[in-house]
């Protein structure tokens, strides 16, 4: 497989090597030299076809060699090891649940297949994976890379500034998962990660890489499960099938787009957005203006300046598609909670990220057309807004349940770049 990067053409990578390095010269984003497309019939067939046995054909397609897809197949049965069912909410709409994985969240999906991949094209060289998290994308790192072989993962965070259920989401885990509590605010855990980056002695030491979130691996895995949902779908819906998406740095709706251009039948997507509506505006104005970002209630979506758009754009170019033909909406708070709430009454427990996306689905929905909008994270990750806006309790779901009661296996260290430094050079594989 050869991938460009977006701002500057001449730089052609493997895909080896776009999953190592993440981004190219002058953070630009990679993309795929090659757009392979599935016939009609093709596609017929791999519906009818397992996840993961469907996965593997599909990343095969872009992957080509580089992984043998008997090599492939393993890693696509470790990483998507958990389902991605297809619920229906009514007559005419369903949802994609994508937070069936470990820390409960679509991310699991691209973030294991990430781990698994890295662990294979790093060979036999030791890896550190270095991140500062808020609290989310710490879990899902976190279990992605657990017990993986060569792979050490230091993840710092805000000591006492993020959940006590997520900071037991990932930091009981032990073995090869280290996690640092810091003494300080985010901030400062992303400056200790960026001086550590700088530091070349300890890069080298440590073969230092950063679990990025564009990683192409991340984008291809998530292209597998939407062909899993139109597999899950009736025939005779599928080509009447609108897809909503909701957005924040639009990784997943760029996902779903490739999985369009490779033939799956899907007759258009919705870019749902909250107050945070840059590309809807974009869309409807042409021009490109971010504001401020503010926060919502969906927060994982307070994105203003999306960094996968410039890999949307490419998209339509290539395919020649018109960006008159992507749908889009936007969505307040106020009625944010309104639909956790409507949802609720048709018996569906929902959070405001998927919310977002069922509701422009459901306003732009045409008669004769199915819509399926992306569950993209369990409830109970949501917990305290969704429990005040619903009024009542929720459940803890098995895998946040059984982690409760466990000790925490943290270290402690001030906001110091030198004791960190320490800390990191322990870990150093032996030369
Ligand atoms: C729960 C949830 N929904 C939606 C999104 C938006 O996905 P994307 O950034 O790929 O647009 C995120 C992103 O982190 C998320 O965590």
């Amino acid at each position: 497989m050869k991938l460009y990067n977006l701002k500057d053409n001449s730089e052609q990578v493997s895909f080896a090597q776009a999953v190592k390095q993440g981004l190219g010269k002058q953070q630009g984003l990679f993309f795929p030299q090659d757009l392979p497309e599935f016939s009609a019939a093709e596609i017929d067939e791999l519906l009818k076809l397992d996840f993961v046995t469907r996965s593997s054909h599909i990343l095969t397609a872009f992957i080509g060699d580089e992984i043998p897809k008997a090599e492939l197949e393993v890693l696509v049965k470790d990483a998507f090891a958990f389902p991605a069912p297809v619920a229906q909410v009514e007559p005419d709409v369903a949802t994609l649940e994508l937070y069936h994985g470990p820390t409960l969240a679509f991310k699991d999906f691209g973030g294991r297949f990430m781990a698994q991949v890295l662990g294979k094209v790093a060979g036999n060289q030791p890896v550190t994976i270095l991140t500062a998290t808020s609290g989310d994308t710490g879990a899902a790192v976190a279990h992605a890379f657990y017990r993986l072989n060569n792979v050490q993962v230091v993840i710092l965070y805000p000591e006492g500034k993020i959940s006590p259920l997520q900071e037991k989401l990932f930091c009981t885990l032990g073995e090869n998962i280290h996690t640092v509590a810091i003494k300080d605010d985010f901030d400062a855990c992303q400056a200790l990660v960026k001086q550590s980056f700088d530091d070349e002695e300890l890069k080298k030491a440590l073969y230092l890489n950063s679990a990025n979130s564009i990683n192409i691996s991340r984008l291809l895995a998530q292209i597998c499960y939407y062909f899993e949902a139109v597999a899950q779908i009736p025939a005779d819906k599928r080509e009447h099938l609108v897809i909503s998406v909701p957005s924040g740095n639009f990784g997943d709706l760029t996902a779903g787009l490739l999985a369009k251009s490779m033939g799956l039948p899907v007759k258009r997507f919705i870019a749902a957005t909250n107050a945070n509506d840059t590309v809807p505006r974009y869309l409807d104005k042409g021009e490109w203006a971010p504001h401020q970002t503010v926060a919502t209630l969906s927060n994982a979506m307070d994105v203003s300046q999306p960094n996968n758009w410039p890999r949307i754009e490419e998209l339509f170019n290539r395919k020649g598609w018109s960006l008159k033909d992507l749908g889009h909406g936007v969505v307040s708070d106020e009625v944010t909670k309104d639909t956790v709430r409507e949802l609720d009454k048709k018996g569906y427990i929902s959070e405001p990220h998927a919310a977002i996306a069922y509701r422009i689905l459901r306003d732009q929905l045409q008669e004769g057309e199915y819509g399926l909008f992306l569950g993209t994270a369990h409830p109970a990750k949501f917990k305290e807004s969704v429990e005040e806006i619903l009024n009542k309790e929720l459940p803890l779901p098995q895998a946040l349940a059984e982690r409760a009661d466990l000790p925490l296996l943290s270290h402690f260290l001030p906001s110091d770049f030198a004791q960190l430094r320490e800390f990191l050079m322990k870990l150093a594989p032996k030369q």
